[in-house]
């Protein structure tokens, strides 16, 4: 492609705009940051509580403190991995960090770069987030017929990371691409009850499933954020329908318990399998319905509700105990008993973050907010101990964690009944089980086993380290977000780039020829933000996409109400 070539010449030129066009940048930014004067996108003053778009990227850090230094090493971390990005893949989707070389698995239309176009502001990268407007600006969204683009992945990496971008900077062109894009993939809602298509031809509108002919928890419901951000932006109800649609749907199920099952028909919309899981098949969904709630306010009761029962679901159903160091984990269960599979997932890592976002904002009772933040940091911390078990000081990608002695019920390892006991005793020692720390263990000796037994340099870990942070104020888990990031230079680091590990058992670690983009995307964002003592993204005003996208609180307007049906 032209544009690998284009950021040769780009590199070397870096010094010159850094020592001469120091004024010219300053002006291009005020320039950029005017506001739009026509067309449909003019609506912020309607919506006085919408905070307004950021105009200039965020200021460097003022105090040279150790955290902010530390946050200064992320941001090398991100230029390291984003100029061989620009050197050796252009505006391919992935760098593959060992060969040097390119590859398209998100329709190859720059992937790398769009998903890092947000972590570039916040990280105050002014040149690198102007110079990639051009790549934005020409892009089509173009397929050839046989090619399809994944709805799900589309929708948090690319739609996603051009609607944050563009909140962040207020650049009109990001905005105007997400519209294009948002309705190129519109044609994935056109089902007979509106669950989405596993995949989309942006060109011919032409869809088709995936590996199943079912469709996932997951991808149903990891669509709403950015769609109804993109039809408060655009007053366009097609955005808004579709996606409420889904919403509807799964209020109307007959779901026991809170319990969403994992696959759902396509034909009749209702579950397909008596699985629950808060891993890969049904991660994103439980971020859906808490941040949706969030995002518009808190006025969307449905997804309140959704959430507080899903919520309540995994609490009474699939947070477990290890017996020997009493590890609280989360697991899947199957069948009408509910019986565990003791499977433990790095992707579910993000649950303890969910879980304190919900303890810090949702109408709970006092034993129940106690109940979602008591499991918020138990589950971080054997996120954290997992990583601290192994010599690389990265955490496996699954485990399967010790079952209790003549338990095939499983109900000797419920978290919530041993809660509840050591209350009953009078809450002996202050913390409640599934919290206490513990000594790390030797392989042989711990108390799971691993199944994926590599790391892919991805963020669940420090994303629920961030959100623990910032909401709970305890410096802890910046410590040990610190012991992550070091053990990812020391382990992942390439010439080019950062590779993802086939095993953290022992150091160094065999590299795997890949870098994910939600690397740069989420992992290195959500370092950065960890460390950097200015709050920089605010919760009361930020939601996070689950591409770590963050996308602005607003409150819909009442003419936006009555558009859209909103009660
Ligand atoms: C990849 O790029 C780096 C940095 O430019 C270089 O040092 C290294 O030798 C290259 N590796 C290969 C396999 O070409
Ligand atoms: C954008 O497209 C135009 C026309 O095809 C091309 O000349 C230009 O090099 C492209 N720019 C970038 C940055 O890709």
């Amino acid at each position: 492609m032209d544009y690998a070539r284009a950021w040769l010449p780009r590199l070397k030129a870096r010094l010159l705009p850094l020592v001469l066009g120091a004024g010219l940048v300053t002006w291009v930014l005020y320039a950029l940051a005017a506001p739009p004067l026509e067309g449909p996108h003019t609506h912020t003053e309607r919506h006085t509580l919408r905070p307004p778009p950021r105009l200039r990227p965020y200021p460097p850090p003022h105090a040279n403190s150790l955290w902010n230094s530390r946050a200064e090493r992320v941001r090398e971390a991100f230029l390291h991995a984003y100029s061989g990005y620009q050197q050796y893949a252009g505006a391919q989707d992935e760098l593959l960090p060992i060969t040097n070389t390119s590859v398209n698995n998100f329709n190859g239309w720059g992937l790398q770069l769009i998903d890092a176009l947000d972590t570039m502001w916040i990280m105050d990268l002014k040149e690198e987030f102007l110079d990639a407007m051009p790549v934005v600006a020409n892009l089509t969204f173009h397929l050839s017929d046989k090619q399809y683009a994944p709805f799900f992945e589309t929708v948090i990496r690319y739609l996603g990371g051009l609607l944050s971008a563009y909140a962040l900077s207020g650049e009109p062109t990001l905005l105007a691409r997400a519209d294009d894009l948002g309705t190129m993939l519109l044609p994935a809602f056109k089902t007979p009850h509106g669950l989405p298509m596993y995949a989309v031809n942006t060109v011919t509108g032409a869809t088709k499933s995936g590996w199943s002919p079912d469709v996932l928890w997951a991808e149903a419901l990891s669509c709403q954020l950015e769609y109804k951000y993109l039809a408060h932006l655009t007053g366009r109800q097609e955005y808004f329908g579709p996606v409420e649609h889904i919403m509807d749907l799964m209020q109307a199920a007959k779901v026991k318990d809170g319990m969403f099952p994992t696959k759902w028909k396509m034909l009749s919309g209702i579950p397909s399998n008596d699985q629950f899981s808060v891993g890969a098949f049904a991660d994103s969904a439980h971020e859906y319905l808490l941040k949706q709630w969030l995002l518009t306010s808190r006025s969307e009761n449905k997804a309140l509700d959704l959430y507080l029962k899903a919520a309540s679901g995994i609490i009474n159903h699939l947070l477990y105990l290890t017996p020997n160091r009493q590890l609280l984990y989360v697991t899947d269960t199957s069948g009408t008993n509910a019986i565990p599979s003791h499977t433990f997932e790095h992707l579910s890592c993000f649950l303890p973050g969910l879980l304190a976002l919900g303890a810090h904002t949702l109408p709970l009772s006092d034993d129940d907010r106690q109940l979602h933040a008591w499991a918020a940091e138990g589950l971080a911390y054997t996120c954290w101990i997992t990583y601290a078990d192994h010599a690389t000081g990265l955490g496996p990608d699954e485990m399967i964690m010790e079952d209790w002695d003549d338990d095939p019920s499983g109900a000797k390892g419920r978290w919530l009944e041993h809660v509840r006991a050591w209350q009953r005793k009078g809450s002996p020692g202050g913390v409640p089980p599934g919290l206490r720390e513990v000594q790390t263990k030797e392989r042989g000796e711990r108390d799971y086993i691993t199944r994926q037994g590599g790391y892919l340099l991805r963020p669940e870990a420090v994303e629920s380290f961030y959100l623990l942070w910032r909401l709970t104020g305890d410096e802890k888990w910046r410590e040990r977000g610190w012991a992550v990031f070091e053990a990812i230079e020391r382990e992942t680091k390439t010439l080019s780039g950062y590779a993802s590990v086939s095993s953290v058992e022992s150091s160094p670690a065999p590299k795997k020829n890949e870098m994910p983009s939600f690397f740069m995307a989420e992992t290195l964002k959500y370092l950065y933000l960890l460390f950097r003592d200015e709050d920089l993204v605010p919760l009361d005003q930020w939601v996070f996409n689950t591409e770590a996208h963050p996308l602005p609180i607003f409150q819909w307007a009442d003419w936006e109400k009555e558009r859209y049906g909103i009660p």
